[in-house]
């Protein structure tokens, strides 16, 4: 059995509490990949001194250097690509050709960032005084905490960590504690690229341990956090009281929108993968679909046909389409939604767990459809992260938009039409931060700002350029009067008036 360490000041150590807990195999619990550090506030502690200590060097790097170390941890990624995509299925559960998109989307924000050190763009404007300039710079923040999810287990730390290190901040990662093994892989490369000793640091454990001790420790003035909206809540008062910069990403209730003119075949390859892609898992999941009611039928009918083909099991069999849940407390999750879901609409198909034969040692479940699902009920409204669909009807375009923005959440929104002027309505009507035509509501780029709006987060966005920047730099601004005499904004420039 392998025990691994968290990582502060460039060495791998043991947390002080000398405590650990085993990540296992979602596929198969009786598989353990190991056994991981259960850190406490002076693990956190520790991480903080190393951070600070190294902040000043790295500060002062230049930051095209900085970025061509990104780049080489983006060299790193590739080269190891295949053997984290499958550490990947093997700790998380997703199927191969999604963890591999994973990686790979780490190492396009590598490709992303590592660019960034030979940008990071601020502006000049002209003065409104003669001989006197003034111009901006993005400054660093100082030490930053990530706060990361189990469901995009390589791509999420690097789009918090690449833009956090490119603008030249130190970090403390700390992983979700279903998923460490793939940041203690990221973290080996940052390692193998040559990282000074504490700009990277990685903390395992507990989020109402370790993640709540980065949240209120004084000397973390950056967090940045994906996961659920109520834990989102929580950081977003601890932090805003300490006036720290925070960025939340965090629920969604995604829906897919059918209209009457749609390609029918191309929205039920959407549908199907938007839903049970990554087993429902993802912020972005589409598990709301909007049927116009004069397609209604002859979709509802391909579509649990075509559900009915997809094959369940271990991620690592090249064959299965739909990998396991994440622990077996999710599977109770989704179950008591399902039962809640049945009182409320229609069980087309699914609606249980899969326990026995080759599913009988992991944490599996049926694609789950259910219809006639009314806009009030539960399961059309809260978040289930897992392999279940609504299904709703409306009769026009103008009730499709309204039911689809009728929900707290604002991530991810789809329509499937083929008419531009229904497209171009529904691209101005639709309130979510990220609007997919003819696509489903998941498969973001990681150079485009990814995010949402109302209880989603707090109004960042990750991925993109700018946008990221926003959460990991402040702006300076720099004023320089070359007249050689006292002048006065405001009141030199209006002398005559
Ligand atoms: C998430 O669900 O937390 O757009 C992230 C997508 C992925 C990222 C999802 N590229 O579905």
């Amino acid at each position: 059995m392998t025990t691994f360490r968290n990582y502060i000041a460039g060495k791998w150590v043991a947390s002080k509490t000398g405590k650990t807990f085993p990540n296992r195999n979602p596929a198969d619990q009786s598989d353990v990949i190991g056994e991981f550090p259960a850190s406490d506030p002076r693990d956190v502690d520790a991480a903080v001194v190393a951070a600070k200590k190294a902040f000043d060097g790295w500060r002062r790097t230049p930051a095209p250097k900085r970025g061509e170390l990104i780049f080489k941890v983006g060299e790193i990624l590739s080269r190891r690509k295949e053997e984290i995509a499958r550490a990947m299925t093997r700790e998380m559960g997703k199927v191969l050709k999604e963890t591999r998109g994973d990686v790979q989307e780490g190492i396009d924000t590598a490709v992303v960032h590592g660019g960034e050190g030979r940008r990071l763009h601020g502006f000049s404007a002209p003065s409104e005084l003669p001989n006197k300039a003034g111009w901006t710079v993005r400054a660093p923040i100082g030490v930053a905490g990530l706060i990361t999810p189990w469901n995009f287990p390589l791509a999420i730390p690097t789009w918090k960590s690449f833009p956090a290190l490119v603008a030249g901040n130190t970090v403390i990662l700390k992983p979700a504690s279903d998923t460490p093994h793939c940041s203690h892989l990221l973290v080996e490369a940052f390692e193998e690229a040559g990282f000074p000793a504490g700009v990277v640091n990685l903390i395992h454990g507990s989020g109402s341990t370790v993640g709540n001790a980065l949240v209120e420790h004084p000397e973390v003035r950056v967090i940045s956090f994906t996961g659920s909206t109520a834990v989102g809540r929580d950081i977003s008062a601890k932090a805003g009281k300490a006036l720290k910069r925070v960025s939340l990403e965090l629920g969604g209730k995604n829906a897919m929108i059918v209209m009457d003119d749609a390609d029918l075949e191309l929205a039920l390859e959407g549908v199907l993968w938007g839903a049970f892609g990554t087993t429902g898992q993802r912020c972005t999941a589409t598990s709301r679909l909007i049927l116009h009611q004069s397609v209604r039928e002859e979709f509802v009918r391909r579509l649990i046909g075509r559900v009915a083909t997809l094959k369940v099991g271990s991620g690592l069999d090249e064959t299965t389409d739909v990998g396991p849940l994440i622990n077996k407390a999710r599977v109770e999750a989704v179950d008591e939604y399902v039962r809640i879901g049945t009182k409320e609409g229609e069980l087309l198909c699914g609606g249980a767990p899969l326990r026995s034969g080759a599913h009988r040692k992991g944490c599996f479940y049926a694609p789950t459809v259910f219809d006639r699902v009314p806009p009030s009920a539960r399961i059309a409204r809260e978040e289930i992260f897992g392999p279940v669909l609504s299904i709703l009807t409306v009769k026009d375009l103008d009730e499709a938009l309204r039911c689809l923005n009728d929900t707290a959440y604002g991530l991810s929104s789809s329509i499937y039409t083929r008419d531009i002027n229904n497209a171009f309505y529904a691209i101005q009507e639709l309130e979510t931060g990220i609007v997919y035509v003819n696509a489903p509501t998941i498969g973001a780029e990681c150079h485009y700002p990814f995010g949402g709006t109302k209880d989603t987060g707090n109004g960042h966005r990750e991925g993109g350029t700018h946008p990221v920047y926003e959460v990991f730099t402040e702006w300076k601004t720099i004023y320089v009067d070359y007249s050689g005499r006292l002048q006065k904004a405001q009141i030199d420039n209006r002398k005559n008036e």
